[in-house]
């Protein structure tokens, strides 16, 4: 079986968000069980320089509005696997990976160039695995090209959505421009007036996933759907959920090397020096006695910062310390800087992007927080469980699949989780985690029963492969 996968992010050589390590960490899970796979990835300026490249391809031409593009294309195993990046500086060589009014034609781009990357690898794949609206504009060619051109004949196309409400729109004026001028490409595209490539992504490949299984029920439902659960309901039968893993090799307490102390189930002292040492690195005095809740998280409205708001004077009043991590909209970042500046004493804020802080935060906090409006999936509660830090989730998405709420009766579970999206369900989840951290046996059981969950990426990649035949047996 060979695979081909597109993202426009992928660990390690860029990274905005969640996507960026189900990409870099998928292609090495699916390996491991075999199969023949192909990361494909822009090369952002960010990226450029940062590991060993060889240049594969020095003239990878692509038709680019009725111009030919000369475009390169790297290989890199920075991710452990093969990796192609494609280098076209006009279109990834800016200040950001994203945010720029002509997105969709950069990615546009990229989905041109990832087929014709693929045509010059060889032997036609499978299966193209596409992955968000990025690459909803290669379904679209690969579904006209399966007819018109022998070489795409046989493979199938699976279009896996992360999250919904990033739907790379734009004026449907442009779709001709693109190349995308044909009666069937115009209808795929278009959306309420305008053109969206996550809908087209939808409504043309042979399979879709989602990356939990309660998102792929939501994501049908309008108050989920962000518009487009019409198109979901009516291919509801080719739909799945595979919930991510985690990469063990990055985010493992025993062995990373980005924490302070190493630790395991059977030793947790490692974890108490972490907590010292991230109290001592915001400059908090050290009580250890004194519980740490800790948040990392883009900072948008999916993140349901504003209960985290809500309840902050709550949580401070018990003596309790946050540390927040995080970047993204300004009333968000206000609020975590007003908040340090009122408690110094209790509060740690780094506002930017800090690969290196996320794991000393999760290896030294106690309570993770993460009480997302809706989660397709969520990483963050998944790395937690593994550094013993216990979290609290609204139970949405993925964060429903892979939360359990404590119950003190039986001793299951591996967290806390509530379901109304309000500021005092959030609470009452938040004094029932206090209630049982002050008692150290029952503390150290659902730490224990968090530790112990398998969330590999060798179970999701298993799945993957099951749909991947899926879609090879389908006649489209
Ligand atoms: P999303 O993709 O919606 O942002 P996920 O939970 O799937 O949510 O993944 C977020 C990823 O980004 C995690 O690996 C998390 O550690 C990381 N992350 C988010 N914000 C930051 C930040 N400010 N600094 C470092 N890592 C961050
Ligand atoms: C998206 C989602 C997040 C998910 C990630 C990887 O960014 O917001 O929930 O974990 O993609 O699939």
């Amino acid at each position: 079986m060979r695979v081909a996968i597109l993202s426009a992010e992928a660990v390690p050589y860029s990274k905005t968000g969640g996507l960026a390590d189900v990409a870099g960490a998928l292609p090495k899970a699916l390996k491991k069980i075999g199969l023949d796979s192909v990361l494909i990835t822009p090369c952002y300026l960010q990226t450029k320089g940062k590991y060993l490249w060889s240049v594969a391809i020095d003239d990878l031409w692509v038709d680019w509005r009725g111009f030919r593009y000369r475009a390169k294309a790297f290989y890199s195993e920075a991710n452990g696997s093969p990796t192609f990046l494609i280098d076209a500086p006009e279109f990834f060589h800016r200040s950001s990976i994203y945010g720029f009014r002509e997105d969709y034609e950069r990615f546009a781009f990229f989905s041109y160039a990832a087929l014709c990357l693929i045509k010059r690898l060889g032997a036609p794949p499978d299966i193209v695995h596409l992955n968000d609206w990025h690459t909803g504009f290669a379904a679209v060619k690969l579904a006209l090209f399966r007819h018109i051109d022998p070489y795409w004949k046989n493979t199938r196309t699976v279009f896996s959505i992360h999250n919904l409400a990033y739907q790379g729109g734009f004026n449907a004026d442009e779709l001709w421009k693109l190349g995308f001028g044909r009666e069937f490409e115009i209808n795929a595209f278009l959306y309420n007036g305008y053109a969206s490539a996550m809908k087209a992504g939808i409504v043309v490949s042979d399979l879709l996933s989602t990356v939990s299984r309660r998102y792929s029920l939501e994501i049908q439902t309008p108050e989920f759907g962000h518009g487009l659960d019409y198109f979901l309901r009516l291919r509801a039968d080719r739909l799945f959920g595979i919930v991510n893993g985690i990469d063990y090799e990055v985010w493992n307490p025993e062995t990373d090397p980005l924490i302070p102390a190493n630790y395991r189930l059977s030793d947790l002292s490692g974890k108490i020096i972490c907590k010292q040492k991230l109290l001592e690195s915001f400059g908090l005095p050290s009580n250890l006695e004194k519980p740490v809740f800790a948040s990392i998280s883009r900072l948008t409205t999916q993140k349901g910062i504003d209960l985290i708001m809500n309840v902050s004077g709550e949580i401070l009043s018990t003596g309790a310390y946050i540390i927040a991590l995080g970047s993204g909209e300004w009333q968000y970042e206000n609020f975590w800087q007003q908040l340090r500046d009122h408690m110094p004493d209790q509060v740690g804020v780094y506002i930017g992007y800090n690969e290196e802080l996320a794991h000393k935060i999760e290896a030294g906090a106690d309570i993770f927080l993460m009480p997302s409006r809706f989660e397709p999936c969520g990483l963050n509660q998944m790395y937690s469980l593994r550094y013993a830090t216990v979290p609290i989730v609204h139970a949405v998405g993925g964060l429903d699949d892979t939360i359990e709420d404590f119950d003190a009766v039986n001793f299951t579970g591996n967290g806390f989780k509530f379901r109304e999206f309000t500021s005092a369900a959030f609470l009452e989840k938040i004094y029932e985690a206090l209630f049982f951290y002050h008692d150290k046996e029952l503390w150290q059981r659902i730490q224990t029963n968090g530790m112990k969950e398998d969330n590999s990426w060798e179970n999701a990649a298993r799945k993957y492969l099951e749909l991947y035949l899926m879609a090879k047996g389908r006649n489209p």
